[in-house]
This record gives C-alpha cells, structure tokens and sequence, in this order.
C-alpha cells in the first residue's frame, strides 16, 4: 500500500504587492529583491485569515480529488502563523468543511510543515490506522514578519495549499526522509508573543522573524541535495528518472544550487517563487497544486518534494502521481 496525493488546491489572498510597491514603504527596489530572490511579487493577507484561506484550499482539493469531508479520517495542517494558540487551525477547517469523522491537528516544522504532515499521514495509513486524510501547509506570515526588518520582510506571502492523500495499490509515495537540528534553532527563529505574568518578571518582548540569511543559504544547499540524494536513492531510483522537483520555494538561488549539485536542469524545478515569494509550510502545497492544475501530473509521474527551514527541519518524499 502507498500513500497517494488524489488531489491538490490553493488560495492566495486577494492583494498582490509587487516589489515596486514595497519601494515605495521602504528603502528597497525590484532590483536587490528579484536578484538576490527571483521574487518579483507576492500576496499579503488583508480579510483573509489562516484558517479562511486552509478551508478554501481544503474546499478545492476535495473536490479535485472526488473526496467528501465526511469520507477524511484525518486533517493535519503544517503552520507557523495559526489564528490562535488553541484551537489548532486543523480544528477549524474540520468544523468548517464538516468533517466530522476526522482526527485534527497541527504541526509546526516552519518551512518543512506540508512535508512534515505528509509523511506523519503516510505513517498512519502505512499502519493502517486511517484510509483518507487531508493535509494542508498555510501560513499568513505577514502578520509575524518584521515590517521594520527590509532583509527579511520582502521575502515572504501568505496562503494556503492542501492535498487530499489515500492509500493507493499502485502508484504513491515510493520513500521518505526527515530530519531536525534544533542546535541551529537560532538561524530562523521567531520568538512570538510576551508574557504578562505578574508574579514573574519578564523582559522578553513581542518578537517577529529574525534570520540569518547566509547561514540558512549554507543550510538549504548542503541538506537539502544531500537529503534528495538519499530519498531518490531509497527509492531505487536515479535523480535523471525524476520528472519534477518541487522543492520549497525560499529562493531562486538556493534551487539553481540544488539543481547544479544534482546535475539536473533547472527545467525540471516548477517555480511559485516568483509571483508567490516564501509562504513557508505553503510553498510546496500551492507549487504543487499549480503544477497539477497545469497539466504536469499525469499517473505514474515521479516528483520529488522536499521541504527545509526554522528549527531547522527538512524532509523530502518521492512520489509517483
Ligand atoms: N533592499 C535593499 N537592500 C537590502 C535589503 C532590501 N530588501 N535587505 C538588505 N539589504 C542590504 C543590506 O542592508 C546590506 O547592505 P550593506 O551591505 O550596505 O550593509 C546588503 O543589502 C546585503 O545584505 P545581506 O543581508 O548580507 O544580504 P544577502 O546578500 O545575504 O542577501 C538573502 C539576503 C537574499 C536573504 C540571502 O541571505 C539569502 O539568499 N539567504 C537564503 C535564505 C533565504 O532565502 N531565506 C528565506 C527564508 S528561510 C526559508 O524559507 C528556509
């Protein structure tokens, strides 16, 4: 039995802001952004919420795959930007799609949440345990980035992307790799909120993103290849007999790297980048429900996906559509 995707969908909010427009609130240009990024746009979140934009993607990839809410033994949704400390947004889309039978949480694995929430799916039904499950990566990271911070406030968007996966004879997830660093935690890190406990004295504050962005470069271009490498060989198979890679869209930079150490072209590395900047535990979801709605997936197609960021975490999984 493998752990197949049976179908994909995505919501970006409504607002597109270009490099241009941030020029114009900060000293920055299209020039240093596009560049040093491949980011020309990106959509910032203003009515949309997290859990609004998880249950419009829910919403379109169960209709994509022919699954109906009541038939999901399981909703697991990779974030880093939740609405709420509790409940967990996995809990909302349940209540707002209707899914009455399923279990739901959350992870938090940054960047890496989609593929962290696939491969704990594919462990259950793998096990047996659930048959149908729906997994989502959606961030709105406009409201946790530091809008005084230019280095890292150009980086990123908000949105939503989620897959519906089931246990498949034939075609599906052919192997798996995941791994933590928690020593490197402070490479990307976000502190959140205060504490206003009386009894203790606190002087930690309301924090946003912070990053150091050469160390997470050195970081994405030396696991995330290596961790390919490992996947695509578990899988019996060679980097050439991939036909897509659909890596977590961070940077333009860190792709072409990945595919130079690989020896593959650029060609097969579908790219949101560009019109979506870095929507974390998003990225690869809504990648991949581009890729599907554009024709690129067709049965038995072999895509390799990896994700990698805060915590630091990464994984990757390949998989026959
Ligand atoms: N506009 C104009 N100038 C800027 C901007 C901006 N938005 N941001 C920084 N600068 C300036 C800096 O002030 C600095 O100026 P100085 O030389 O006068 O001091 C100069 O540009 C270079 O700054 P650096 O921070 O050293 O920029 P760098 O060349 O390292 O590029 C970048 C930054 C693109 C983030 C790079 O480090 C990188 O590619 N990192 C990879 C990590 C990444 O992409 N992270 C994304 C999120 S993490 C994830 O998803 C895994």
């Amino acid at each position: 039995m493998k752990t197949r995707i049976i179908g994909t969908g995505s919501c970006l909010p409504e607002a597109v802001v270009t490099n241009d427009d941030l020029a114009k609130i900060m000293d920055t240009s299209d020039e240093w952004i596009s560049s040093r990024t491949g980011i020309k746009k990106r959509h910032l979140a203003k009515a949309e919420t997290t859990a609004s934009m998880s249950v419009e993607a829910a919403k379109r990839a169960l209709e994509n795959a022919g699954v109906t809410a009541e038939e999901l033994d399981l909703i697991i949704l990779g974030t880093v930007s939740a609405d709420y400390v509790t409940p967990a947004c996995a809990c909302e889309v349940q209540a707002q799609i209707g899914a009455k039978n399923a279990v739901a949480f959350d992870v938090n694995a940054a960047c890496s949440g989609f593929m962290f929430a696939l491969n704990i799916a594919n462990a259950y039904i793998q096990a047996g345990l659930y048959r149908t499950a729906l997994i989502l990566g959606a961030e709105t990271l406009s409201k946790i980035v530091d809008w005084s911070d230019r280095s890292t406030c150009v980086l990123f968007g908000d949105g939503a992307g989620a897959a519906v996966v089931r246990g498949d004879e034939k075609y599906g997830m052919l192997a798996f790799d995941q791994g933590s660093d928690g020593a490197k935690g402070d490479v990307l890190a976000c502190l959140g909120r205060t504490n206003n406990n009386p009894l203790i004295k606190s002087d930690r504050e309301i924090a946003y993103v912070h990053m150091d962005g050469q160390e997470v470069y050195k970081f994405a271009v030396t696991t995330v290849p290596a961790s390919l490498q490992k996947t695509i060989e578990a899988s019996g198979l060679t980097p050439e007999d991939i036909d897509y890679y659909a890596l977590h869209q961070a940077n333009i930079r860190i792709i072409q790297s990945v595919s130079k150490r690989l020896h593959i072209s650029e060609e097969k590395f579908p790219i949101s980048l560009d019109h979506c900047g870095n929507i974390s535990a998003a990225s690869v979801p809504i990648l991949l429900d581009e890729m599907n709605r554009n024709g690129l997936l067709k049965p038995g197609t072999k895509i390799a996906m990896s994700g990698f960021g805060g915590g630091l975490t990464w994984a990757s999984a390949i998989l026959q559509w």
